[in-house]
């Protein structure tokens, strides 16, 4: 695991966008997995910008997202579908047709995961995958358990991540307790990946991360192992490294 430390959270985003830019410029039909959250909202608005630029070019670029909660459809504005969208889709060149989330209303829950875990091998695997970390250190929605999924599956979410999520929902009753997600195998078979990590409420998290140790208990511990991965941080989430 690379950890590659920048000033501030814009810096972080900078840094972030570059990344997606080199893969995107060594192969223009590559697949990017996605993370929605706080933290790649920065990274998102640079590839908006770079677009705008006319230096970076979407067209021919897939994308599957980790993860949709439970029971939202694409109108629901709390839908990742939707976030997506707006926080990126709707701004660049990309083909909405080449763009995956998992179905949250999906009648067979089970049948989606299975499809949407075969549709990532179908189109070849993801060549980077971006991620955010839960602050109990998920990773996707796979939440600390006894036990970690290999695919695509059904997670229930647990009280942590319901409080840290909720912000986004005015209403707090009607914050759905599941999501669909891709599982840990599915995340590590990413070719490359990039792990955003920002601001001092972060820096506990970062330090578990590069325990040295792995667990379910702290699914993230897992990228430990991962022959391509970087973790990019801004100083604030560094902060208790070395500590
Ligand atoms: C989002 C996702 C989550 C988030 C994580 C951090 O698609 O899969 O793992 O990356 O919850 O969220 P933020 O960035 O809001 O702190």
């Amino acid at each position: 695991m690379k950890i590659v430390i920048k000033k501030d959270y814009v810096e972080l985003s900078k840094f972030a966008a570059l990344e997606v830019k080199n893969i995107l410029e060594d192969n223009p039909n590559c697949t990017l997995g996605l993370a929605t959250g706080s933290t790649p909202l920065g990274l998102y608005k640079e590839l908006i910008k770079l677009y705008n630029l006319g230096e970076i070019n979407f067209s021919s670029v897939t994308t599957f997202n980790l993860d949709e909660y439970r029971g939202l459809n694409e109108e629901d504005e709390q839908s990742y579908k939707y976030f997506m969208n707006d926080n990126l889709f709707n701004h660049i060149n990309i083909d909405k047709n080449n763009t995956f989330i998992p179905n949250g209303i999906a009648e067979d829950v089970e049948r989606e995961c299975e499809n949407y875990e075969k549709l990532i091998g179908e189109k070849g695997g993801i060549d980077l995958q971006v991620l955010g970390i839960g602050m109990n250190g998920h990773i996707g929605f796979n939440e600390p358990n006894q036990e970690l999924y290999l695919n695509t599956h059904l997670e229930t979410l647990t009280e942590e991540t319901l409080n840290s999520n909720s912000i986004f929902f005015t209403n707090k009753e009607k914050m759905p307790t599941e999501a669909l997600t891709m599982g840990i195998g599915s995340i590590m078979k990413a070719k490359k990946i990039i792990l955003l990590i920002s601001g001092k409420n972060k820096a506990e998290v970062v330090k578990k991360l590069v325990s040295g140790k792995i667990t379910t208990d702290f699914p993230a511990s897992i990228l430990q192992v991962h022959n391509d991965c970087t973790v990019i941080l801004d100083e604030e989430a560094a902060a208790l490294l070395n500590k």
